[in-house]
């Protein structure tokens, strides 16, 4: 009787240590592709009906306003972060967004968490999400973390000034992204921040497979700066890697079936900060 007291208390005790320990994130997954803007959009740069009827989805689009704050030499950027603030359309209060950046090498996923892992990301930390985004020709993992901030004094779907995206984007500043190179990095650099941006995208939001499936038009300016470049890209969310891997290659060939499928790997945010050159 003693001993399988004992035993039970000793179990616990081990159970107690397995669930607190720390150990890898796991992420969920994200497949992004990009689409041929002269195959799907018309010339009023919307979807096609083809387009909205193959995949379900009507013609309200919901319209999302997006900046990031970064330094002018891209500090964060350089050093694996972005700070985003969203507008989404009839929701109340700005999205901030703090994310974290790693590539994957030669889909060792595991690699990159336990990369991650030893740079402090562990699965402890409730308040952060792990995701692999799986572009046509590579993946990346991000970890990131949401705030909202109020919109007081705003309308529609306008986006904060600089000096009141500074502001949100500091007061909210979690400390794995304050901290990451020194004490107090993150929030010093914020300071002297300017927006690279705005976009004003839209997401057209449908069903494919039973999961749920978006289509996201960006007009982001071309590396003049004398005009737009439209990146449209479908992406759709899973917490399966096989669902994720076998659906991906479907989506492939229904692009590609359709004369839609851009053959690319490009990040809409990577072209947003190689696109715009923000000096105040
Ligand atoms: C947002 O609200 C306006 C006004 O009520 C409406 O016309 C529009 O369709 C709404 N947009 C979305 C994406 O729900
Ligand atoms: C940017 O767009 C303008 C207008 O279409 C065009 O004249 C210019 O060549 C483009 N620049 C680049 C680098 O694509």
């Amino acid at each position: 009787m003693k001993h399988m007291l004992i035993k039970a208390a000793s179990e616990a005790l081990i159970l107690t240590a397995v669930m607190a320990a720390d150990g890898p994130m796991v992420p969920d997954y994200e497949v992004h592709l990009l689409m041929n803007p002269s195959a799907v959009l018309g010339s009023d740069f919307k979807l096609t009906p083809t387009v909205l009827s193959t995949f379900a989805m009507p013609t309200t689009v919901t319209k999302i306003n997006v900046q990031y704050l970064d330094t002018i030499t891209e500090d964060f950027h350089v050093n694996g972060w972005s700070c985003r603030i969203r507008n989404v359309e009839n929701k109340s209060g700005f999205d901030l967004t703090y994310k974290w950046r790693l590539p994957v090498n030669n889909g060792d996923i595991n690699g990159a968490l336990n990369t991650a892992f030893s740079d402090g990301w562990n699965s402890g930390q409730g308040n952060y999400d792990a995701q692999i985004d799986w572009l046509y020709s590579s993946q990346t993992l991000s970890i990131q973390r949401d705030y909202s901030a109020s919109s007081q004094g705003y309308s529609g779907t306008d986006n904060p000034s600089e000096k009141d995206s500074r502001n949100m984007l500091e007061d909210n500043a979690p400390g794995m992204f304050d901290d990451w190179v020194s004490g107090g990095w993150g929030t010093d650099l914020l300071r002297s921040a300017v927006i690279y941006g705005p976009i004003l995208t839209k997401r057209s939001t449908g069903t494919w497979n039973g999961l749920e499936l978006d289509i996201e038009v960006w007009p982001i300016e071309n590396s003049s700066g004398t005009g737009i470049e439209y990146l449209v890209e479908a992406s759709f969310k899973t917490d399966d890697f096989d669902t994720a891997s076998t659906l991906r290659d479907q989506l492939i060939t229904l692009l590609q079936n359709n004369g839609w499928f851009l053959a690319e790997s490009v990040s809409k945010e990577d072209l947003v900060m190689e696109n715009y050159h923000p000096t105040s």
